[in-house]
């Protein structure tokens, strides 16, 4: 579990996670490992993919991407289907906030966004991996993208608490890259010409590794480095005799105690490196599109699902409405609502599998949309986009991949988990703010706190429908190979399962996705059979 975390951790960029000296070896390609094949594409299915027709019903309890996913597919098989959904709009956690939107949380804390027009905050997903199957549906389903840009080499990284002379210094992403490569590079390069690689290395591949590391950390003749203009410069190389003058590089001992190097394993991460993609206007428009394709003649929204069960020949699920609570009949049904909430809902499902959805570890995520004035991460800072991550409790700022040289601009001031999302959770909206502005003040100075018109923050363990940003399995109820997660994956009688949680994409829109696929994949077979 320890393990399991600290890898999810790392891979979402929270923690710095394991050093490129560490990793270096393996992770640039010198092993023969690195030759593996690759995985061959993801495919959506089409229109005609699921032969024959299905003509039974099937009621979805949740309109998440996961249950969306469902219900789409389901209807390209000729199924009638019914969408059952809480909240009053599609999309579960793929939540966009705009001017206008309100919401209220578990602890009945009510905030309304003021944000201008056009300027929007994804308070859940915000971003998407090029090879996942999220993109083949804002494809099919006529969703416009853009570059998220998930890495800036101008954006800064910060680190307090740490020893040596980078404690507390905001430093440019490209400088701490600079200088970690080019460390690691000087370092690597004396050990293997002075023999310290000998048995692993034949005279050949030594030379073939020192010229990789002089082109990868810009190491000189001696094998020494001394800096360079990849690190940033001031002043910068301009017009006729300005050459410009590289910034002296930080002391090896102080880069590396601060962990600052640590933070590039984030970006060889496979589903957060370059490049990413966002729907044009908001995370929602792909909500929206599902919903608008399934058409809402088949969805009840506020449509709380009170209780679910097998009948003899199908199955009978019961929702809140204004009127008081209604019962629906189906012949099948797919549980594509959060395990945790799942499981507290009254059902004749075994009690193994009640078990099941009860036994996965929740993780909250906070984030806070912060509109100012003007852009002065532009102005001031020629930061368009990407990510400035701190070791401090706002975790990650997102400096926004939309309306660059706009009249105003919307930060995310922070994107954080665990016990940060718990801290910032604990919080008024209004302290949020407070505290988020205070700990930005120490990356960007006095302008963090000036022009802001706007904010809105999201904390997802207080978000009823949803109580946590994802779940992960624990170890110690099998992980994902367990008996638990294993009794998910197939009917109940006549229900299934759906969601990320089934997936080895959890925390994305690609795990729920798949995983809706492969549901309506086993519900065809059996229809079918
Ligand atoms: N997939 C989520 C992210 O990229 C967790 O932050």
């Amino acid at each position: 579990m320890g393990q399991t975390r600290r890898d999810f951790l790392r891979q979402v960029g929270i923690t710095g996670g394991a050093g490129v000296m560490f990793h270096t070896m393996g992770a640039l390609g010198l092993t023969t490992a690195a030759n593996a094949a690759e995985t061959p594409p993801f495919t959506p299915l089409t229109r005609d993919a699921l032969h024959g027709r299905g003509t039974k019903s099937v009621i979805v309890m949740g309109g998440g991407i996961a249950g969306m996913t469902a219900a789409y597919e389901l209807l390209k098989g000729g199924y009638s289907v019914t969408v059952l959904e809480g909240r009053d709009r599609p999309g579960g956690r793929n939540w966009t906030v705009r001017r206008g939107t309100t919401f209220t949380d578990l602890k009945g804390q009510t905030q309304t966004a003021g944000f201008s027009k056009g300027q929007y905050m994804n308070a859940g997903p915000g971003r998407i991996p090029q090879m996942h199957v999220t993109l083949d549906y804002c494809k099919e389903l006529g969703v416009p993208i853009e570059v998220f840009t998930n890495q800036n080499a101008d954006a800064f990284l910060y680190r307090e608490n740490v020893p040596g002379a980078l404690n507390g210094v905001p430093v440019r992403h490209r400088a701490v890259k600079a200088d970690a490569y080019g460390y690691t590079a000087e370092l690597l390069a004396k050990a293997t010409s002075q023999g310290a690689l000998d048995a692993e290395l034949t005279a050949e591949d030594k030379d073939a590794l020192i010229s990789y590391l002089r082109s990868f950390g810009a190491i000189n003749s001696a094998n020494e480095y001394v800096g360079g203009g990849r690190r940033g410069y001031a002043p910068e190389p301009g017009a006729h005799l300005e050459a410009g003058t590289p910034l002296p590089q930080y002391e090896l001992s102080d880069l590396f105690r601060s962990t600052l190097g640590n933070y590039f394993s984030f970006e060889m991460g496979f589903d957060q490196a370059m490049m990413m993609y966002q729907p044009i206007g908001g995370m929602d428009r792909i909500a929206y599109a599902f919903a608008e394709a399934i058409g809402a003649r088949r969805f009840r929204y506020n449509a709380e699902v009170v209780a679910y069960q097998n009948t003899t020949d199908g199955v009978a699920v019961t929702y809140t409405t204004a009127n008081g609570p209604k019962t629906v009949t189906a012949d099948f049904a797919i549980n594509a609502m959060p395990p945790h909430i799942a499981a507290k809902i009254p059902s004749n499902m075994p009690a193994g599998v009640v078990a099941a959805l009860g036994s996965v570890s929740r993780t909250n995520a906070g984030k806070i949309g912060i509109e100012y004035n003007r852009r002065w991460w532009e102005e001031d800072f020629r930061i368009y986009g990407g990510i400035t991550n701190a070791n401090t409790n706002i975790g990650n700022m997102w400096h926004p991949s939309y309306g660059y040289h706009g009249k105003t601009g919307t930060m995310i001031g922070y994107y954080n988990t665990g016990a940060n999302a718990n801290f910032y959770g604990a919080l008024t909206p209004a302290q949020r703010l407070t505290e988020a502005v205070a700990q930005g003040k120490k990356i960007f100075g006095d302008v963090y706190g000036e022009g802001i018109t706007a904010s809105f923050s999201q904390d997802w363990a207080s978000a009823k429908f949803s109580e946590a940003a994802w779940v992960s399995w624990p170890g110690a109820v099998g992980g994902q190979t367990g008996a638990g997660y294993r009794s998910l994956l197939q009917a109940s009688g006549n229900i299934y399962f759906a969601g990320d949680h089934l997936s080895h994409a959890i925390a994305w829109q690609h795990g729920a996705i798949t995983s809706a696929r492969a549901t309506v994949e086993q519900i065809h077979e059996r229809v079918t059979a």
